[in-house]
């Protein structure tokens, strides 16, 4: 089984389920309050990591009571935080999440995050071996961190895969040094400018990038391979939390190549996974084990 090494966010999460978002300068009470471990990073990492993948995280947190818990936890599990930055000015990423039946909003304060530099996965580069191992990112860190990181480990062997979450403008030189872009039907219009799955994909395929996986939420998602396009059916759940459930199928994707599977598997073993996390409340309470997601599959 090769390696994974996440580059990314951490975050605390507060999330409070409401029957409605308020109007401007409305009050309005919410329930279920849940303080809880998060960031997209931090999620993607626990996901591959509670499916039984070796998995480094790669990240910061501020010098504070939520950093040393979030790292504390992450020990537990067996994740390595050798490369986890704590920065003695800014305080700990936090999210916060409104919950609005079964879908969420969420308001991140990045705090520390936009600390991480590129140099932390140097560190890691400078003690061991990385060829054949994945390395995965997304965008909630500074953006030309995340593009030195990428190119860094691809430079190094790796396997890249980008979830450009949340969205922002991206630099199109770092295409051809991707191999696996994750991302949903938003993303990929917004970074493409362009409205039809087919020609948006095929404009990311000639910058270079040329596994390309939109998932499209209760619709399941689509794998774009060389020049075949295969569907990948949605499991169909009744939500009761979305938050994090990209994250597990980033993670859920990851663990699958790692342990030799193709990407129309990893896709689809990913799309059980994700599900399986929307029963339950918070990004990583619901992540599912290995053993769930195969019953939940043979089940179906
Ligand atoms: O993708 C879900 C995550 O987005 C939450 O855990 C929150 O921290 C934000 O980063």
């Amino acid at each position: 089984m090769n390696e994974i090494v996440v580059f990314g966010s951490i975050n605390i999460d507060f999330s409070i389920e409401v029957d409605r978002v308020p109007k401007i300068g409305e009050t309005i009470n919410g329930t279920n309050l849940k303080v809880s471990y998060g960031g997209k990073g931090n999620n993607q990492a626990f996901a591959a990591n509670k499916l039984g993948g070796k998995v480094t995280l790669i990240g910061a947190v501020g010098d504070d009571l939520y950093g040393k818990e979030i790292i504390n936890h992450l020990k537990e599990n067996n994740v390595d935080t050798d490369y986890i930055y704590v920065d003695k000015e800014m305080s700990t990423g936090q999210a916060f999440i409104t919950r609005e039946k079964g879908n969420n909003s969420i308001i991140v304060y990045k705090g520390a995050n936009d600390k991480l530099l590129a140099n932390q996965l140097i560190k890691l580069l400078s003690n061991r071996t990385v060829t054949g191992d994945y390395f995965v990112t997304q965008f909630e860190n500074n953006l030309d961190e995340i593009y030195s990181a990428i190119k860094l480990a691809k430079s190094n062997n790796m396997i890249t895969i980008l979830n450009p979450s949340p969205f922002q403008q991206i630099d199109n030189e770092i295409f051809k040094y991707v191999d696996y872009l994750i991302l949903n039907e938003i993303e990929l219009e917004m970074i493409t400018g362009i409205n039809d799955f087919d020609k948006a994909v095929d404009k990311i395929k000639h910058l270079g990038c040329k596994n390309i996986i939109l998932t499209l939420g209760k619709d399941g998602s689509i794998c774009f391979v060389d020049d075949k396009k295969i569907s990948i059916k949605p499991y169909k759940i009744s939500s009761v939390d979305s938050t994090g459930a990209g994250d597990t199928y980033l993670g859920a994707f990851v663990y699958s190549l790692s342990i030799g599977k193709d990407i129309v598997d990893s896709a689809n073993f990913a799309s059980a996974a994700s599900a399986l996390k929307c029963l339950k409340v918070g990004a990583q309470s619901g992540m599912p084990s290995y053993e769930e997601v195969i019953e939940f599959i043979n089940k179906y």
